[in-house]
């Protein structure tokens, strides 16, 4: 059983690609475990971290991108589409040697124009939020966990990505202006689920560029700790890091440990996808 699962958050620059791209490594490389990231942001942050500037260049050159996939529909309007998406799967992508299982779907650019146009052409039969689902099908049961990480926003193109997700994560740096967003994000994504009969679980709030030395931090997280409309907060704190920051690169860093650093922000990590992969036994069932 795979478990499809979104990051989200509306509030741009809280680390929601950050996460997704490390919990993508490390449930792969520390838990053996058969991922695939989707890049459904036309920023294409995931992308380049995950393939580089010089290789997604070719791609999107060839229309080897999720633009590829939405231009497909966009064009045989409301009619039956077929698109082999394992066509622009990039296989195996991290250049470290333990990260053996991560599979891509690019993201590009070209995606902020098709935005505008899939929200407007008004399908008929096939409606625009289930392009991406149709698509997945075929290749859905060849992966443990499908990571989604979606743009600052509740267009079309994230929606596609919500109606695949069985579960959503909420990165958040714990400020007052950063959380704001949590309640609305939950409702939101509350009425898709039940707009189409499937509800769209909450995982939890992943704490992202932690400074432990900060008092706003601290309070902020003892504050969402209470919170009751929250799930849950997942207890492994992600500290701002260079490192991580620095991980964004995309180089063959050796190891996971190397590239996130091992003053506890490996280990932070770790313990993030250790505790994802728990909780999403709880409460999606067993993957
Ligand atoms: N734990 C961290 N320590 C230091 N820097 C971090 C950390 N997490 C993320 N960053 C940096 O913060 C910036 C924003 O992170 P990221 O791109 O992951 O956020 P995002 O929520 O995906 O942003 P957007 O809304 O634009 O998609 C990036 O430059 C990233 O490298
Ligand atoms: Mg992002």
């Amino acid at each position: 059983m795979t478990h499809v699962v979104a990051t989200i958050n509306l509030k741009g620059g809280v680390g929601k690609t950050t996460t997704t791209a490390a919990l993508g490594e490390m449930l792969s490389g520390e838990f053996g475990q058969r991922v695939l990231l989707i890049d459904l942001d036309p920023q294409t942050n995931l992308t380049m971290m995950m393939i580089g500037e010089s290789r997604w260049g070719e791609l999107d050159s060839q229309s080897l991108t999720l633009a590829a996939l939405f231009e497909g529909a966009m064009s045989a309007g409301g009619s039956a589409f077929e698109f082999d998406v394992s066509s622009i799967i990039q296989r195996a992508v991290s250049p470290l040697r333990k990260v053996r299982t991560v599979d891509l779907l690019p993201s590009s650019l070209k995606m902020i124009g098709l935005q505008e146009r899939i929200a407007g052409a008004g399908f008929v039969s096939n409606d625009s939020t289930g392009i991406l689902l149709r698509a997945l099908k075929p290749v859905i049961d060849q992966y443990d966990y499908v990571l989604i990480d979606c743009p600052p926003n509740l267009e079309t193109i994230t929606l596609n990505g919500l109606r695949c997700a069985d579960a959503y994560i909420i990165p958040t740096i714990p400020d007052v202006m950063s959380t704001y967003g949590i309640g609305p994000v939950q409702e939101r994504i509350a009425q898709f689920g039940e707009r189409w009969g499937r509800p769209i679980v909450e995982l939890g709030v992943v704490i992202t560029k932690y400074r432990k030395a900060s008092p706003v931090h601290r309070n902020t997280v003892d504050d969402l700790n209470r919170r009751r409309d929250i799930t849950m907060v997942f207890p492994s704190l992600i500290p701002e890091a260079n490192q991580i920051a620095a991980a964004a690169e995309y180089a063959d860093f050796g190891t996971l440990r190397q590239k996130y650093g091992a003053e506890g922000q490996f280990t932070a990590l770790r313990d993030l996808a250790q505790d994802f992969m728990a909780t999403a036994k709880v409460r999606l069932g067993w993957a």
